[in-house]
């Protein structure tokens, strides 16, 4: 099994890439399992840069590929908010407060224009030291209350269609959302680079 390490210690996280790269013959552990007790600041201006900034910092400590990802929301009528402060947005890591705070800045903003987007960045750094990075879109609009008891922090307010994502199953969420979409192009390069070693 190729052993990889994902620069976070959020289990939902980690099951997550488990069960899209384990059939690929990837064993996926977290930081922590790996003895790497490291948080790099998040100092980037771009989902993809502060994916870039963890992978980095924890391959240099690794001595084997490494997998990071940073996610978040992206409000079209807020100038692009929360953004990379998705998970400490208005000063707190509390999830009910981000969601009050997102609709009341929505106050008065029509259906038409509240259209919003999950992006996740995926930065892969394998075995030689090449950097891969992937990303994610998933596209939805801000509704006007908290709706439904599944996913974790924005899901209550996000919409899609009728209903909000954390109304969707897990599995239906997965099958589009940002970070289901980034880690399919991860998987597939794994998949490509793999063969090709076969092949050689
Ligand atoms: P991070 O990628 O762990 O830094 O997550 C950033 C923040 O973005 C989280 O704390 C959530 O507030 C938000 N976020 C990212 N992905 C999702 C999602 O799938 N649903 C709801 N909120 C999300």
């Amino acid at each position: 099994m190729k052993k990889m390490i994902l620069a976070s210690s959020n289990p939902h996280k980690l099951r997550e890439f488990w069960e899209i790269l384990g059939p690929l013959g990837c064993e996926v552990i977290s930081q922590h399992e790996a003895g790497i007790d490291l948080e790099p600041e998040e100092t980037g201006t771009t989902f993809e840069e502060n994916s870039a900034i963890k992978a980095r910092e924890i391959y240099k400590l690794a001595g084997c590929p490494v997998i990071a990802d940073d996610s978040g929301l992206e409000v079209d009528a807020l100038g692009g908010e929360p953004g990379v402060y998705s998970a400490r947005y208005g000063g707190t890591r509390d999830d009910k407060a981000h969601n009050d705070l997102v609709i009341s800045k929505l106050s008065g903003v029509p259906d038409e224009k509240r259209t919003a987007r999950f992006v996740c960045a995926i930065t892969y750094i394998d075995e030689n030291g090449g950097e891969f990075h992937f990303l994610g879109r998933f596209e939805g609009r801000i509704g006007y209350r908290e709706v439904g008891r599944n996913g974790f922090g924005y899901d209550p307010i996000f919409m899609v269609g009728d209903i909000s994502s954390a109304e969707m199953t897990p599995d239906e969420k997965n099958a589009v959302s940002h970070r289901g979409k980034a880690l399919r192009l991860l998987a597939e390069h794994i998949k490509n680079t793999e063969s090709e070693e076969n092949d050689a």
